[in-house]
């Protein structure tokens, strides 16, 4: 990679933390989600960033995939909040997760998947097996007392690209060797429950599949809108000038029937769970954080 690229990454990578800072200080009980979550994607606006992602709100036993409707009410109340953020400059990403305990009785929870964290991180460079770094975020968990979640993991990035498809897993289970130059995402999950995460009922988070002809007149104004996130997801709340209420559900019914869209729906373990996320750059002798401040 030349130093112009990785300037590129790095400067993504900073930008994301900030928004998550920025985000993590106005959580508190009797905030609500939204205000959060516009808070975060105009403070990655502001820094001349795009979102990689919608903002991801999740609450207690939901591990990922939460983001707020378009006048969603619903406070942080004493809960265990996962803040996943992800921003792009010109298809260079960053991704970057933390988790807030406002029920201050899960510190050892959050604490598990920060050390599973760092744990990783001291383990990547060119040549590390994705299969140890898992083993190793297992044991971590395991060793507070916690499961990690075997069906989320952490993932390789390219330009423009969140989710190459090779994956990073928060377990023991078979990979590849990490090369120099790549881009990872690692982000173990620790739950208290069973290890393993279902599709809830809600999708809130769409993408644009393939591009087809549609009849419903509010459906076509939503995928003319949702034409300018290209390959990146984006939120039902971000769809508003096309459709509001019920129009707007019913636009994206027909547009995920007909496979334009594809879903991302809410992401819920069985128990609380807690997530830490940062992206990395594998170095010539071990690696790079670009979500640092
Ligand atoms: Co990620």
């Amino acid at each position: 990679m030349d130093e112009e690229e990785k300037q590129k990454w790095l400067e993504a990578g900073k930008i994301t933390r900030k928004a998550l800072e920025h985000g993590k200080k106005k959580i508190s009980p009797d905030k609500t989600l939204l205000e959060v979550a516009e808070a975060v994607e105009n403070k990655i606006n502001e820094q001349g960033a795009e979102t990689a992602f919608p903002v991801n709100l999740s609450l207690n036993e939901e591990a990922a995939h939460y983001t707020p409707e378009a006048e969603d009410d619903k406070k942080f109340g004493e809960s265990i909040v996962k803040l996943d953020v992800g921003a792009q400059v010109d298809g260079y990403i960053g991704d970057c997760a933390r988790t807030i305990d406002l029920t201050n009785e899960n510190k050892e929870l959050v604490k598990a998947s920060e050390e599973a964290l760092e744990n990783a991180i001291e383990m990547v460079e060119p040549g590390a097996k994705t299969r140890e770094i898992g083993a190793k975020i297992e044991e971590t968990i395991e060793s507070h007392g916690f499961k990690p979640i075997k069906n989320l993991s952490g993932h390789v990035m390219v330009q423009g690209i969140v989710h190459t498809g090779l994956t990073i897993p928060n377990y023991n289970t078979a990979g590849f060797e990490l090369q120099e130059d790549m881009v990872i995402a690692i982000e173990p999950f620790a739950t208290k429950g069973r290890g393993k995460v279902s599709s809830g009922s809600k999708t809130l988070i769409f993408g644009l599949k393939e591009e087809k002809p549609v009849r419903n007149q509010h459906a076509r104004k939503i995928l003319e809108l949702a034409k300018n996130y290209e390959e990146y997801p984006f939120a039902e709340r971000w769809l508003t000038k096309a459709a509001k209420g019920f129009k707007l559900k019913a636009g994206l019914k027909e547009l995920v029937q007909k496979e334009v869209f594809t879903t991302y729906p809410v992401l819920k373990a069985k128990d609380l769970v807690s997530q830490t996320e940062n992206t990395v750059i594998v170095t010539e002798d071990g690696c790079e954080i670009t979500t640092k401040l």
